[in-house]
């Protein structure tokens, strides 16, 4: 069987994807991760897929009229590199249809809080700042809506009495870290069933 071709899609500091690359040099994910593709010319994880040997293409926003033609243009990279899985982590764009069709049920995103609560941006201090006990961490599939798909993965985060927002932001990251690369090997071990909104192990 012809090995799963892993696409990381970032905007931003890139932990998640260096977390990815991690747990698939330590052999937890049986991949390859042929490439990060970013929208930012910033983005630190840029630097981090440098420092880690990974390919890394940026595609600017500028140089396409409309955000349909910017996914045509990802796409046509992904499909010419053989893309099997695409792993969004914190990718500040959301997905056209068209896009997503192309890779239907193969799109996978992650979350700073337990969806349907908090959805978009700014996550974990809007869960801190409603005062909530408990916040967490999802993985999805992704759909056509923002932060909606299928849940694969949730696992919560206690927020206790005095904790700060930082530590909170802390504990998120970390649990991200964890729980991310489980949901890929579920994903490439074919272990997820996906039934409408359900997803379940096998
Ligand atoms: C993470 O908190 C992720 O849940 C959200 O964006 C953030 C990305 O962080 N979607 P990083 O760039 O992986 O450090």
């Amino acid at each position: 069987m012809r090995i799963v071709n892993i696409a990381v899609l970032a905007s931003g500091k890139g932990s998640n994807f260096e977390a990815i690359v991690n747990a698939q040099r330590r052999g937890q994910i049986r991949a390859e991760i042929k490439l990060l593709l970013v929208d930012k010319v910033k983005a630190f994880a840029r630097q981090k897929a440098k420092r880690l040997g990974v390919r890394e293409i940026f595609l600017s926003p500028k140089d396409y009229p409309t955000s349909l033609e910017f996914d045509r243009a990802a796409v046509k990279i992904l499909k010419s590199e053989k893309i099997d899985l695409v792993v969004l982590a914190g990718y500040l764009r959301i997905l056209s249809p068209y896009f997503i069709k192309k890779y239907k049920n193969r799109i996978l995103n992650i979350h700073p809080a337990l969806l349907p609560s908090f959805k978009g941006i700014d996550s974990i201090q809007r869960a801190f700042e409603y005062g909530c006990k408990i916040t967490g961490v999802t993985v999805h599939l992704v759909d056509e809506k923002v932060d909606h798909g299928p849940i694969i993965l949730q696992e919560p985060v206690w927020i206790k009495k005095g904790m700060s927002l930082e530590l909170l932001e802390k504990k998120i990251h970390h649990l991200e870290h964890k729980l991310y690369p489980l949901a890929i090997r579920l994903f490439i071990q074919k272990k997820l069933k996906i039934k409408g909104r359900n997803v379940s192990t096998i």
